[in-house]
């Protein structure tokens, strides 16, 4: 078990469960939500509305962990990248790390300004009902869902590199890269 907190050699157990449930749920959501659009809208079959109720309330657990990983983040130490890599390297690994970051904010927020131009509330935890961010605009919310739709692709093309190069350095170059993400 990891101490709490991250080191210079590795990261803590608070950033290795953040990373893991966090990525779980946005593959997850991202799934979902182009499964879910592609579903007919007919009016007796409530499959669409009801799965994109889930998309919505999961996507705002999303914003919330999302918070909590950035506080985690900016007040943590960061670990060292592993050894002998390029700079290019180097750049490429925090570029992506921060791209995820400016994507975990931007879909949930798109997301949340979608439906308040459609003029339909957000819930969290079933429980409680979200302000709006923006008064109802259908010519926003057709752009939102757009914008919305373009950063999922983003997230997914940047999940297939960020995860192929953690594959290639535990497979072919043996380092701990990976080690360092995992309990
Ligand atoms: C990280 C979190 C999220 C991810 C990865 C994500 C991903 C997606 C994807 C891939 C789609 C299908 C896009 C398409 O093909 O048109 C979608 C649709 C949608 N998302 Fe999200 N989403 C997230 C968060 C949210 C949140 C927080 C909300 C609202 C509170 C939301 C509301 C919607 C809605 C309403 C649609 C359907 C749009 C339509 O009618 O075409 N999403 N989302
Ligand atoms: C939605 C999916 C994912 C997101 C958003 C994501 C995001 C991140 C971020 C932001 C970091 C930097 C550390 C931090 O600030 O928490 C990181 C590190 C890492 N991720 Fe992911 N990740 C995802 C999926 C994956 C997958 C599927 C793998 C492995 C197959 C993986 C392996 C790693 C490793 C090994 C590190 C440590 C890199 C290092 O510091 O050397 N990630 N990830």
């Amino acid at each position: 078990m990891p101490p709490m907190g991250n080191t210079e050699a590795s990261y803590g157990a608070v950033a290795i469960a953040l990373h893991w449930v966090m990525a779980a749920l946005l593959i997850g959501l991202a799934f979902l939500g182009l499964y879910m659009v592609a579903l007919p809208d007919v009016g007796f079959d409530t499959r669409k509305i009801t799965l994109i109720l889930y998309h919505k309330e999961l996507g705002m657990v999303a914003l919330a962990l999302f918070v909590v990983r950035l506080a985690w983040r900016v007040t943590s130490i960061l670990p060292h990248l592993v050894g002998h890599l390029p700079d290019w390297q180097k750049v490429a690994a925090r570029f992506v790390h921060l791209c995820f970051y400016a994507l975990m904010f931007a879909l949930p927020i798109t997301g949340w300004l979608m439906s308040s131009a459609a003029g339909i509330p957000v819930f969290f935890l079933r429980t409680f009902t979200l302000p709006d961010l923006i008064g109802r605009n259908d010519h926003l919310f057709m752009q939102l869902i757009e914008i919305h739709k373009w950063l999922s692709y983003a997230l997914l093309v940047l999940i297939v590199v960020h995860a192929a190069a953690a594959l290639r350095h535990h497979f072919v170059y043996r380092d701990d890269t990976l080690r360092k993400m995992l309990p």
